[in-house]
């Protein structure tokens, strides 16, 4: 598909990143690199290259955001969390090694993201200071969405704070990813605040969309177990809106993106394309 060449570009600098030959090293490559869609650094290269900037200055954001992605991932499958078994299609971190070293992993991904923006020779420090604040705040955003998650568990919640759930947990990383790119390409402000739009519109799109596969998606696509919101009595957009209404809110949201899109001072046509695809994903 049109956005391997960045999956493959983020997949050996993640490689690169995770050269470390020690034991904890170790195991944060086995949850890295297992796969993933790598959406996140996706989102950063095509946002940085309607700019026409220098993609080898956004490696490090782009593996920098999917080390925290990847750390958010092995913690929510913790069983003090959604204790999931299954993720990209192997056992969690925390089953195939165990639950002290899956936390400490997340813990080194979480060091390790920040460490690779800080030693990027590529970046002046005023750019790694401003990439460094979106992140931080991102990463502090989905650890308050996912605490919001885990506190109403087994309660009937309305769909407000749901929302606000959603865009915690996932759209803040989502969003951070156009933003980072969008801080390296030094785009006006008009544009970022257009893309600011598009972003968190694709990130509460991308996590009510997330609920939808839970309860639908083909058997064996997913990479992790089915049905886990529902086993875990987690409220979720099917469980509270209804399953068609949730499909329709999410095409609603990429619509409102595409939208968007369509204001920015470039033609933002790779962007585009990418809505078109996450309105069919599967996975
Ligand atoms: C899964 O994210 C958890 C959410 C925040 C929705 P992804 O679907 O992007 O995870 P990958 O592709 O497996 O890394
Ligand atoms: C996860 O939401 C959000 C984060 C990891 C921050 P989910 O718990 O729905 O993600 P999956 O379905 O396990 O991937
Ligand atoms: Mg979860
Ligand atoms: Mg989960
Ligand atoms: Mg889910």
């Amino acid at each position: 598909m049109e956005f391997d060449p960045y999956v493959t570009r983020v997949n050996s600098k993640l490689d690169f990143y995770l050269a470390n030959p020690g034991s904890l090293a170790q195991i944060m490559r086995y949850s890295v690199l297992a796969g993933g869609k790598r959406f996140r650094p996706i989102l950063a290269y095509c946002t940085a290259n309607l700019f026409d900037t220098d993609l080898d200055k956004v490696d490090s954001s782009c593996c920098a955001i999917e080390f925290i992605h990847a750390y958010s991932l092995i913690h929510d499958d913790l069983p003090a969390m959604d204790d999931d078994d299954i993720r990209h299609n192997q056992p969690s971190c925390h089953k195939r090694f165990d639950e002290a070293q899956a936390i400490l992993a997340g813990d080194g991904l979480q060091a390790l993201a920040f460490e690779v923006l800080v030693n990027d020779s590529l970046l002046d420090s005023q750019t790694k200071i401003e990439l460094l604040s979106v992140l931080t705040h991102a990463a502090f955003e989905m650890a308050e969405g996912q605490a919001i998650d885990l506190s109403i568990v087994n309660q009937s919640v309305d769909i407000c704070l749901l929302e606000t759930m959603h865009k915690k947990k996932t759209g803040a990383l989502l969003s951070c990813a156009v933003d980072l790119g969008a801080t390296i390409a030094q785009c006006s402000q008009a544009d970022r605040l257009i893309l600011q739009s598009f972003s968190q519109a694709i990130g509460l799109a991308y996590q009510i969309q997330d609920d939808v596969l839970d309860v639908e998606a083909p058997v064996g696509i997913l990479g992790k177990n089915q049905h886990s919101d529902r086993d875990k009595n987690k409220p979720t957009y099917p469980s509270i809106i209804g399953l068609s209404e949730s499909k329709d809110a999410y095409q609603q949201l990429y619509k409102a993106a595409s939208d968007a899109l369509k204001l920015l001072s470039v033609d933002a046509g790779d962007l585009q394309l990418l809505i078109k695809k996450l309105q069919i994903r599967t996975f």
